[in-house]
């Protein structure tokens, strides 16, 4: 049966795809956006009866961490993140039939930098630091009041791989131009998720009625700096590979308008939760994913 889903910042990298494979799957899918690609945000009235009687509504609205830190940005990359959770919030409290299900993006750079032990639900550490605050804030925004008739599900979610978008082109383009060693130490660990096992979570988790509360959304096997960039070498086998030590990270983050942290910090997150639930990954290994990013080209 047509299930009605609603997808707020469905513009982007993750929304275009979750859009695109949920009406493969026959759902009536909904954006909410900025612009007129969508619902707008300033249409609340049209909000409020997308969302009555939903299966789900996605949050995946905040701008993008790829930029420098400066105010404006640090201010922006947090208001548009609140002020849209906050908003959803409001809504739902006005719906008569509020949708069965909200899940919220949040981040696995929730957790403190980690390569002494990998950081589940139950036993990580939360981080300190701009990102990590940001996070906090999200979830706190998420969580602060109760829906009772709508269960609650936030996805701390790793870098997300796929094609045509993210982190993939940027990574690609450093090992084509001879910066395909490890970046930094290489030794920090890189916790990941292929875009269709993203899409796949939240299948599972609107099928699983009992899952409420935080979830690490990342690969079970995450790899170092070192080896994710090993595996793209031998698919992209450049003539030359040089490392990128942390001087020159920062000298090209500077440049291109972006901070060593997405690439430096050490995220080591497993997905404990939901493998406890039963999920299955379609993509375990980066190899595996790699393999589907790269088919076709
Ligand atoms: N990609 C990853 O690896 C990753 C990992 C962990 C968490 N996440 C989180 O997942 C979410 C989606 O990621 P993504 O990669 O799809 O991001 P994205 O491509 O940057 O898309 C984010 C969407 O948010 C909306 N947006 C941007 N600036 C906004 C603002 N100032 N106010 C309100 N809405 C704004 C945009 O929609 P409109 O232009 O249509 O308004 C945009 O399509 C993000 O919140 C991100 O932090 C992503």
């Amino acid at each position: 049966m047509k299930q009605k889903i609603i997808i707020a910042g469905g513009t982007g990298f993750i929304g275009q795809y979750l859009v695109k494979r949920f009406r493969e799957e026959s759902d009536a899918v909904q954006v909410i956006s900025r612009n007129a690609s969508g619902i707008t945000w300033a249409e609340e009235e049209k909000i409020r009866m997308a969302l009555e009687g939903a299966e789900v509504l996605i949050n995946l609205a905040g701008r993008s961490v790829d930029c420098r830190y400066t105010e404006a940005n640090k201010q922006e990359i947090l208001q548009s993140r609140i002020q849209t959770t906050r908003r959803l919030q409001s809504v739902i409290e006005q719906c008569s039939i509020p949708p069965k299900l909200w899940i919220n993006s949040s981040t696995a750079t929730i957790y403190r930098h980690a390569q002494d032990q990998a950081m589940d639900e139950d036993r990580g550490e939360i981080g300190t630091g701009f990102s990590v605050n940001v996070a906090k804030a999200w979830e706190q925004a998420f969580f602060e009041r109760p829906t009772p008739r709508t269960r609650k599900v936030a996805l701390r979610t790793a870098i997300v791989l796929g094609r045509g978008g993210g982190v993939m082109q940027p990574y690609i383009n450093l090992v084509r131009f001879g910066l395909g060693g490890p970046q930094g130490s290489g030794r920090q660990v890189f916790s990941w998720i292929h875009i269709e096992d993203v899409f796949r979570i939240t299948r599972f988790v609107m099928e699983h009625a009992t899952l409420e509360g935080v979830y690490n959304t990342a690969a079970p096997f995450p790899v170092l700096n070192e080896q994710f960039m090993q595996v793209l070498r031998k698919r992209i086998r450049p003539l030359v590979y040089f490392p990128a030590p942390e001087w020159l990270l920062q000298l090209g983050a500077n440049l291109i308008g972006t901070e060593t942290e997405l690439v430096l910090k050490s995220r080591w997150v497993i997905p404990r939760k939901l493998q406890a639930a039963g999920f299955i990954f379609q993509y375990p290994t980066i190899s595996e994913a790699l393999d589907e990013i790269f088919a076709g080209d």
